[in-house]
Formats: C-alpha cells, structure tokens, sequence
C-alpha cells in the first residue's frame, strides 16, 4: 500500500473527510510520507494539547512554540496561510507580524474583524529561516488542519498565498492561475478562494487590486453559496 493509500486509509478511519480537490488526481496530491497521527482528538481542547506536543516533523526541535490558529472557532470564514514566521513563534498566533496586519485590513475591507474568522496555518511550527514547508512537513500537519476545518465548519476557505492555495488543493500551479476562480474540497461542499499572500502585497502593493478582486468574489461566494 503506498503511504498516499495509507493516510487515506488513516483518515478514513478517523472518520476525517479525505480532501479530493476537483480536477486533481489525490494521489498526486500530497508527495510520500509516512506519518499521520494515531488518534486524532475530536474536540478543540484536545487538537490544541495534541498539536503542542506534536514532535511528527523535525520542526518541534527549533520550534519556540506551536501556533495553532486563533478566532471565533465556528466562524463561517477560514483563513489558511502558510506557517508561523518569526513573531508567530514567539507570540504563539499566527499572522501577528507586519503581514498580519495586512490581513486584518484586507478582512476589514470585506465587514469581517479578525476574531470573526478562524486563522489556521498549513503548518504549526515555524519553518527555520522561514523558508518553503517541506512536503514531509506540511503532510504531517496536514491531519491537524483537517480536524480544524472539520470542527470548524467553516463555509469558506481563503487560502492566501501559493504554498496554502498549492498544498490544499494539491495543485502545483502558480497563485496567480489559482486565483480569481471558485475551488472546492470535501466533495464540492466547501468553497475555497485563493489569493495573494499579504507579504507577498507588501512587497507589491500594485496586486491589492487583484486581492479586492478575490475578496469581493469570496463575499459573493458566501453570499449567494449556490452560485
Ligand atoms: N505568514 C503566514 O503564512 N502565516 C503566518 O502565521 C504568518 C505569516
């Protein structure tokens, strides 16, 4: 059995929706790995405790803490970036640097405050360097985002930036493609926008346009959900 069939298998049986992107071959979604966790919690408090003493990636070694998400934790917006930079790991929440702010000004723009969304990361522990997740990384969290989304129930995922938008929907092609367009998981039942990253906008303010653009779509989207 590959270890693709395995996390299948795993996450089946966790009774965890198995993500299938539409028009994305699953198998090719995520890259080999051997991980997932044996029993997953079923409720927050839980999830949180499990996440903190997660050691499944080598990430727990430099990490300064676990940075779970914060919000309203059944909030009808997800916002999925991609994993704590420097400030997050000391403060313990994601999106808290100078990006963040950004993004509390972009979620302004559509009526939305901060503590009205749920913010999540693909993953828990900083990145050193904050370079790129790896795939070994990104797929030992992945159990952990899942579980949040299910708990969550969110109506809408904004996936902000290309490595979100490219490892949840399991896609390699640039943010630039996958934005400006309606995604779905869990069978076509949750709509997922992509946009620009916020620190991707702050070193080229010119795209807000365009992330207006995936904003207003996204609004509409939870808007009028059957369009
Ligand atoms: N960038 C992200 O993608 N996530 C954070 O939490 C912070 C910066």
């Amino acid at each position: 059995m590959s270890a693709e069939a395995r996390r299948r298998a795993y996450l089946e049986a966790l009774d965890i929706d198995v993500w299938t992107p539409r028009g994305a071959d699953p198998a090719g979604a995520m890259e080999e790995v051997e991980v997932a966790p044996q029993a997953l919690a079923t409720d927050w408090d839980g999830l949180r405790q499990q996440v903190a003493a997660c050691t499944l990636c080598s990430l727990n070694k430099s990490r300064t803490q676990t940075v779970f998400g914060v919000g309203n934790q059944s909030a009808d917006w997800m916002i999925v970036g991609e994993a704590p930079g420097a400030e997050e790991d000391r403060r313990g929440e994601p999106f808290v640097g100078r990006a963040g702010k950004l993004l509390d000004e972009m979620l302004r723009a559509v009526g939305l405050q901060r503590d009205a969304v749920f913010i999540a990361n693909i993953l828990k522990c900083r990145p050193p360097n904050n370079r790129d997740p790896l795939a070994e990384e990104a797929s030992s969290c992945r159990a952990y985002l899942e579980r949040q989304i299910q708990l969550a129930r969110p109506k809408l995922i904004l996936a902000v930036g290309r490595v979100a938008a490219q490892h949840l929907l399991g896609s390699d092609a640039p943010v630039g493609r996958l934005r400006g367009q309606k995604h779905t998981l869990n069978g076509g039942q949750l709509p997922v926008v992509v946009t620009y990253h916020p620190a991707y906008l702050l070193r080229s303010p010119t795209q807000k346009r365009k992330v207006w653009q995936d904003l207003c779509m996204a609004r509409q989207i939870m808007e009028q959900p059957d369009q």
